[in-house]
């Protein structure tokens, strides 16, 4: 089969087609046809050498797929071949062929195309791990998103709007935060040319947001744990700015504050399995009567992986950048 190389720590121009083995589906597996595969920003930093994939991974880039089942292993019970089904993989997406554990499969939601269902895994399970599975949203809450016009972003406006929560964005221009609004951000703030804080506070009468779900960490660790109301969440998702700060607690005491995050490639195989279900259960039945469908920028050929980092890390994007390797 056809993949994408890469080396570490390197340039998105050395993203290049390489052939290799094609692999075969363990016994609790399926190996995918893959029609389209997502990237994601964990993928750049993969290729930059700041990120290590967990050593039971396959080394080979992209964490999600939507194509056909082309062979199960002998103990799958859920997938036969010829179905159709959108996966978060133990990497290697970047193929024309990946394994994904059956129970991190997905069925492609009615309506929807392999490229809309290809744009789910991973942006969907991360912010359903993230505010929904522990109930930190929901409806009347408020939550700020960092980065509202990413893939995760446009995901968490979307989600949460649709439980009855009220969401306002960051975004660093103008043509992104109208991207968010029209997705059901009600608060637009750009961050290059007001504080967030103040817009904050200005917003919700100096109360607060109930909940920050944050992908930049840094300087903005502190200003997060300012901005939240009595009660409220920091969910960290990424350090997009650096994890180590000096930083002053004491709200975390008089407000009474959480400060929490995970990371989706580090749980275990059945943590991820129970945070899809949960997900299909709630959200699947939205998206087949077309709410909360993703965001896709653009569509490139495999071949032209190099070229889709080099526009996720120019960061003029919203939404989802996705690779067509065959369409079914
Ligand atoms: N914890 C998890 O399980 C998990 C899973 C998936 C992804 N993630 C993380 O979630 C974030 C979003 O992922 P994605 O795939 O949706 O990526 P993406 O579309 O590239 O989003 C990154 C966004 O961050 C904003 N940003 C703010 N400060 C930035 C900085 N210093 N450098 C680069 N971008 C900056 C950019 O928007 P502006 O131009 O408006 O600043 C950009 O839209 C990434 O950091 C990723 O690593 C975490």
């Amino acid at each position: 089969m056809k993949y994408i190389e890469h080396g570490p720590g390197t340039g998105a121009d050395t993203l290049v087609l390489q052939e290799a083995a094609t692999p075969r589906a363990g016994a609790h597996e399926v190996l995918i046809r893959v029609a389209f595969a997502g990237v994601n920003r964990p993928d750049v930093l993969q290729r930059l050498g700041l990120y290590n994939p967990p050593p039971s991974a396959c080394p080979y880039l992209g964490l999600e797929v939507a194509g056909t089942v082309e062979q199960v292993g002998e103990a799958v019970t859920r997938w036969k071949a010829g179905d159709q089904v959108c996966a978060l993989t133990h990497g290697g997406g970047y193929a024309e062929f990946c394994v994904a554990d059956e129970r991190h499969c997905l069925p492609v939601p009615a309506g929807l195309t392999l490229a809309q269902a290809a744009a789910l895994p991973e942006n969907y399970i991360t912010v359903w791990a993230n505010l929904f599975a522990g109930k930190l949203v929901s409806a009347g809450k408020s939550v700020l998103v960092h980065g509202g016009s990413s893939g995760i972003g446009i995901t968490a406006i979307q989600l949460a709007r649709e439980v009855g929560a009220e969401v306002a964005v960051t975004a660093g221009n103008a043509h992104k935060l109208e991207i968010c609004r029209r997705h059901g951000a009600t608060h637009l703030i750009n961050y290059r040319e007001q504080d967030f804080n103040d817009a904050v506070a200005e917003a919700t009468d100096g109360r607060g947001v109930d909940v920050v779900l944050d992908m930049v960490g840094g300087r903005y660790i502190e200003k997060n744990l300012r901005a939240l109301a009595l009660d409220g969440a920091l969910v960290q998702i990424a350090f997009l700015e650096g994890s180590r700060v000096d930083i002053d607690l004491l709200p975390v005491m008089l407000k009474r504050l959480n400060v929490t995050g995970s990371t989706l490639r580090a749980r275990t195989p059945q943590n991820k399995a129970e945070l899809i279900e949960g997900l299909r259960a709630a959200f699947w039945p939205v998206l087949e009567q077309g709410r909360c469908l993703p965001l896709i920028h653009a569509v490139m050929p495999l071949a032209e992986a190099g070229r889709a980092h080099a526009l996720m890390e120019s960061s003029t994007h919203a939404g989802k950048i996705l690779l067509e390797v065959a369409p079914a």
